[in-house]
């Protein structure tokens, strides 16, 4: 089968936020799937702070999506044609699809999902990237310990919430940092969180102080600048820092300065370690059976942040991950 996809490409890199001229929106006639490929109609989209680090021309973790290129992204969607035999029509399937409405894939890139389980924007978020972010950022980075006081950054979002949660499930104490009062009340009322800080009002150092007075056994940072010393400031002996993120530089256009504060790490004996998801591919099985069954029985709230919008819709919502607009995972629907 051929279908024609619309897609969004890289039109050019932006400085600073990216906007109407990063992006170009085209329809494309894709070939049908050859051997060992799959054609997938894209439902759900991923949409990612890290996407704007993948439109910079550096070298990184991965190389840097081209310009004219269509955009990488995460997506779940439903086998349209199959040429691989692990495959049939009507699967769902989850796998790095693109910004787009199709995509041809190779079979090898594709993982099976159990909507059983739960719902295809959940194998985006709590069940996808996020949350395994959050299960080895926190149980194996991080190395969480009963009675530990845990703070974490970017709570309200996809992996931040995932992050508190399981670190409340293990009984420790948990405090978050998210912007405004919705977000943190979500996280007190909803999630159970011991106490949470709205980071864009007062002395966030005095906060943190205040909400842990004993100190911080794990700060799990999904935002770096200024968050990452206000922690630095309030770490107990012993602390460890996952480095999952620094969302709050991602479209910096001067150099960012390095933390002030991170002679803490010599005087608390503490740590300080930067991880990626993807090393732990090899043991994502066991965080979804985890997390899984604490969506099952309650005690994982796992929350989407879902605009229906289409591949069109994708630049401005991309957007919301900067400003803060999203609680959860932000989803687009195609
Ligand atoms: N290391 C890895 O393998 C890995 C994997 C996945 C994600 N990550 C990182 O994890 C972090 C969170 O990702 P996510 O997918 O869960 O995103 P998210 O938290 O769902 O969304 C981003 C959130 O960041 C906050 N934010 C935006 N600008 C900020 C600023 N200037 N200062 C402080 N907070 C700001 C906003 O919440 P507020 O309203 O609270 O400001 C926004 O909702 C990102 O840094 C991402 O790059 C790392």
């Amino acid at each position: 089968m051929t279908v024609t996809a619309r897609r969004v490409h890289l039109a050019q890199r932006p400085v600073g936020l990216p906007d109407a001229s990063t992006w170009s929106v085209r329809e494309t006639r894709l070939d049908a799937p050859g051997e060992g490929e799959v054609l997938v109609k894209v439902t759900h989209l991923s949409l990612d702070p890290a996407m704007r680090g993948w439109l910079n021309d550096v070298k990184s973790y991965v190389p840097p999506v081209g310009v004219d290129e269509v955009m990488r992204a995460g997506g779940v969607g439903e086998v349209l044609e199959s040429r691989d035999p692990r495959f049939s029509v009507g699967d769902p399937v989850s796998g790095m699809l693109g910004i787009a409405d199709h995509a041809v894939v190779k079979a090898d890139e594709l993982t099976p999902i159990d909507l059983s389980v739960a719902g295809p924007a959940t194998w985006l978020g709590a069940l996808g990237m996020p949350g395994m972010t959050a299960w080895f950022g926190l149980f194996d980075v991080a190395r969480l310990q009963d009675g530990d006081t845990v703070l974490v950054s970017g709570a309200a979002g996809a992996v931040g919430s995932v992050v508190g949660q399981l670190a409340k499930a293990r009984g420790c104490t948990v405090v978050g940092i998210a912007g405004g009062p919705e977000k943190t009340a979500w996280l007190t009322d909803e999630l159970g969180f011991d106490a949470a800080i709205d980071y864009r009002q007062g002395d966030l150092n005095r906060a943190i102080k205040e909400a842990a007075p004993k100190g911080v056994d794990v700060y799990f940072d999904n935002v770096g600048g200024e968050t990452l010393d206000a922690a630095l400031r309030n770490l107990r002996r012993g602390a460890r820092i996952a480095i999952c993120g620094a969302i709050s530089t991602y479209n910096a256009t001067e150099p960012v300065p390095g933390p002030a504060n991170y002679m803490s790490l010599l005087v608390n004996r503490a740590s300080m370690t930067g991880f990626l998801v993807f090393d732990y591919a090899d043991r994502y099985g066991e965080a979804v059976e985890g997390m899984g069954a604490m969506i099952a029985d309650g005690s994982l709230v796992a929350r989407e942040h879902v605009v229906e919008g289409g591949v069109d819709a994708f630049p401005d919502t991309l957007l919301m991950l900067f400003s803060g607009a999203n609680t959860g995972k932000l989803v687009l629907t195609v």
